[in-house]
């Protein structure tokens, strides 16, 4: 089909769950109870007081969500291993039950000849850990290490591509300065010190994963392409402060060595740097072998006030900047503006500043829209087929600009607990009957499939 964008020989298609967000089973085989169990479960946190309590059960279902990538013909498949089910209080003794789970899962994904492609945090932090301080202390870096070794000593013979922490920019900020995601904190400096420690803990992790001879080894980022509202001073000002907060924060420290340069402008009397320790930077630029980026919008930025007074903006990181509108374009149901060609722009960006970019992966794109089941049973989601194609098209693009991106994983297989949104923003390419837990591949998963084996016969 000529809408099909191409791509290089070799390229990996896969597609990305997170192990809060589907496993369910939450109190099964000994997991310990995690940040986001205990978010979920106060009143007011999620919508509808979603929980994570049985998702889409995948926990007991696995073996037919493993079908359903086998016949989507994925080269691999990114899910996250939950910290609390391997070690329930985030340190000390190792819960086998928990690993199990792990080991039926690769064992089946490599009978359906599917690399698995491991994240280590996405986002459930055993709550015994945030109830020792969680991200704002450094031992929660350290005992990240120790859960790591444990889970590389488990999988590494058998699974080559490990992602250490899946986008920290959320872990630090919505969960520590917005609060709309676990621990559901509201502080300044509490988040800086969760951005420093979450930051030392993937290099650490790196640490453990080169000695147990890991093959392929990077971290997941949501970088964003931010654009100011005008190119007035003050505009200008608030985009180098978004960039602060939502991409340099990361790339400096990881990929050059250093803080970013205008971070005092940005953080203010926020930024107390008594967490940092000489060495640290060392640690955390250790070399990677992939970049891992997930990309779903852009963001356009407008100086403003401080928010102080504005308790519905309310967040205790404010740097001045207020996100504006992107008019004329399509919104998905989670609000987010699509405009596929940021996503090129995005790409060449980056290889432009870090010209020792290692190999991109992009571990998660794809759109929430309003599915409906159509009389024939089916979800003809021609709003998410469009999205892909454009973004894949728009990844082509920067590929034949001469980006080294070598794979795509979509965001999601299945419908999934979208965090504080609960259930009703729907990403699947699977769409799940939460009700009966039966999964219907919409249109999206047969154009997915189509483009896949069209790679494959080109190639
Ligand atoms: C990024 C996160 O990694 C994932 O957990 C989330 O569901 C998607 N974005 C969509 O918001």
């Amino acid at each position: 089909m000529s809408d099909f964008p191409t791509f290089p020989a070799g390229f990996t298609f896969g597609a990305a769950t997170a192990s809060y967000q589907i496993e369910g089973a939450a109190t099964e085989d000994g997991r310990g109870p995690s940040i986001w169990d205990t978010y979920a479960h106060t009143p007011g946190r999620t919508a509808d007081g979603a929980t994570g309590d049985v998702a889409c059960d995948h926990y007991h279902r696995y073996p037919e969500d493993v079908e359903l990538l086998r016949r989507l013909g994925v080269d691999s498949y990114r899910f996250s291993v939950a910290w609390p089910r391997v070690q329930p209080d985030g340190r000390g003794p190792v819960n086998p039950k928990g690993l199990d789970f792990y080991d039926r899962l690769v064992d089946a994904l490599l009978e359906a000849g599917i690399a698995p492609a491991v994240t280590l945090y996405h986002w459930d932090l055993p709550q015994a850990l945030e109830d020792h301080g969680g991200w704002r202390v450094r031992d929660t870096a350290e005992r990240f290490a120790d859960y790591t070794r444990i889970v590389v000593d488990h999988l590494g013979d058998r699974v080559g591509r490990w992602i250490t922490l899946n986008e920290p920019f959320c872990s630090a900020f919505n969960g520590y300065a917005v609060g709309r995601h676990a621990p559901g904190a509201q502080e300044g400096t509490g988040a800086l010190a969760a951005a420093h420690h979450l930051l030392l803990a993937h290099g650490l992790a790196v640490g453990e994963l080169r000695a147990a001879g890991a093959r392929e080894v990077g971290i997941t980022l949501n970088l964003d392409h931010i654009r100011p509202a005008s190119d007035s001073e003050a505009d200008l000002g608030a985009l180098r402060r978004a960039e602060v907060l939502h991409n340099l924060v990361w790339t400096e420290p990881i990929l050059a060595g250093r803080y970013p340069e205008h971070e005092r402008e940005t953080w203010g009397a926020m930024l107390d740097g008594s967490f940092r320790r000489d060495g640290d930077l060392e640690t955390i630029s250790a070399p990677l072998d992939f970049l891992g980026i997930n990309y779903y919008r852009p963001l356009l930025v407008a100086d403003a006030p401080h928010q102080r007074q504005d308790p519905a903006a309310r967040t205790a990181v404010d740097i001045r900047v207020r996100e504006v509108p992107w008019e004329g374009v399509r919104h998905t149901t989670m609000g987010w503006p699509v405009v596929p060609d940021t996503f090129t722009e995005l790409l060449l960006d980056l290889t432009a500043r870090y010209p020792d970019l290692p190999p991109i992966h992009i571990t998660e794109n794809g759109s929430a829209e309003d599915d409906r089941v159509g009389a024939d049973g089916q979800v003809h989601d021609t709003d998410r087929v469009g999205y892909l194609r454009d973004h894949l098209h728009a990844l082509a693009a920067a590929v034949d600009a001469g980006v080294d991106v070598r794979g795509y994983y979509v965001w999601s297989l299945l419908d999934n607990f979208e965090w504080a949104f609960g259930y009703d923003r729907r990403f699947g390419i699977v769409r799940v009957d939460y009700d009966t837990l039966e999964r219907t591949p919409k249109d999206s998963y047969a154009w997915y499939a189509d483009l896949i084996a069209a790679h494959r016969e080109r190639t």
